[in-house]
């Protein structure tokens, strides 16, 4: 059995990346920001998993607008990081777990998750930011061995939030199904309120976001009940993201533990969060920001 060990939900603004990329991270701008990761990356430097299965979406990237999977599961060996207009992030390629990966693979489908195949992936920001929230400096490779699961949050019709918490929930079935003992840590990445483009552009919903900091926890399957047009209405048109956090989500137990979690306006055009959950069973120390 595979034992899913912690989940990690953050945002994943470019920015973000490149704060820590040029050494920005105690500008006056960043600084609270990174002083919030700060608790969960200490609790994570404790508990590294063999794998991370990071949930995200690539944002015509990878995968161009004619060719949008619903969902999509990585099984290559490596993963290069990708260009995205201004060369590659300066962080290590991802190492693949392809036995797992098919493991997954077979499962999912077998559960009624038909996952389109990912041979080869160049990852973006929606990846590597995430890898970089948890550990800051990966040197040459990173703590563990990374499976990319891709999901459809930029083009109509996205799956629906109850969908993406079911997915969550027959992930925890498929690991619980490992012949072996990795230990997995899931992230579930986006968000939160925020909209990129048109009238409302800029828009923060911090009453939502809240709502959902607290729910992700406490109350999930409300967060999955709401409609697609909820999400947008109320999020941002990308903030419909925060629907990858339900992925996460679904694939720990009914009980977990809030280890930490970080609710900070604004990072670039995002209100952005993190959210750290113990899912070993064992009771953690909660520290929340203020
Ligand atoms: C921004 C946020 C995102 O989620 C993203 O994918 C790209 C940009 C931003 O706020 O700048
Ligand atoms: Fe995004």
């Amino acid at each position: 059995m595979a034992e899913v060990i912690w989940g990690l939900a953050t945002s994943h603004v470019p920015s973000i990346g490149a704060a820590m990329d040029g050494g920005k991270t105690q500008d006056p701008y960043w600084k609270p920001l990174f002083d919030g990761y700060r608790p969960a990356r200490e609790w994570m430097a404790e508990h590294i998993p063999d794998v991370a299965l990071v949930v995200y979406n690539d944002h015509a990237n990878a995968l161009d607008v004619d060719v949008v999977p619903t969902f999509a599961l990585g099984t290559a060996e490596r993963y290069p990081v990708a260009d995205e207009g201004f060369g590659p992030r300066p962080v290590p390629d991802l190492l693949g777990a392809p036995d797992l990966s098919l493991h997954l693979l077979e499962r999912l489908v077998d559960d009624g998750f038909d996952m389109t195949v990912l041979q080869h992936l160049e990852v973006d920001h929606g990846c590597t930011v995430p890898l970089s929230v948890y550990c800051p400096e990966p040197g040459d490779a990173w703590p563990c061995a990374v499976i990319p699961l891709l999901v459809n949050v930029i083009q109509h019709p996205q799956p629906t939030a109850a969908r993406c918490y079911a997915l969550g929930k027959a992930i925890g079935r498929a690991l619980r199904e490992d012949p072996g003992d990795t230990t997995v840590a899931i992230f579930g990445t986006g968000g939160m309120s925020h909209q990129l483009a048109g009238s409302r552009a800029g828009f923060i919903n911090p009453e939502f976001d809240r709502m959902f900091l607290d729910k992700i926890e406490t109350d999930p399957e409300h967060l999955a009940g709401l409609s697609r047009a909820d999400y947008v209405a109320q999020a941002g048109s990308e903030g419909f993201e925060l629907v990858m956090w339900l992925i996460m989500r679904g694939a720990l137990s009914e009980q977990i533990t809030r280890v930490h979690d970080v609710y900070h306006v604004p990072a670039s055009n995002t209100a952005a969060g993190l959210a750290l959950f113990d899912n070993s069973g064992v009771s953690a120390t909660t520290t929340r920001q203020p």
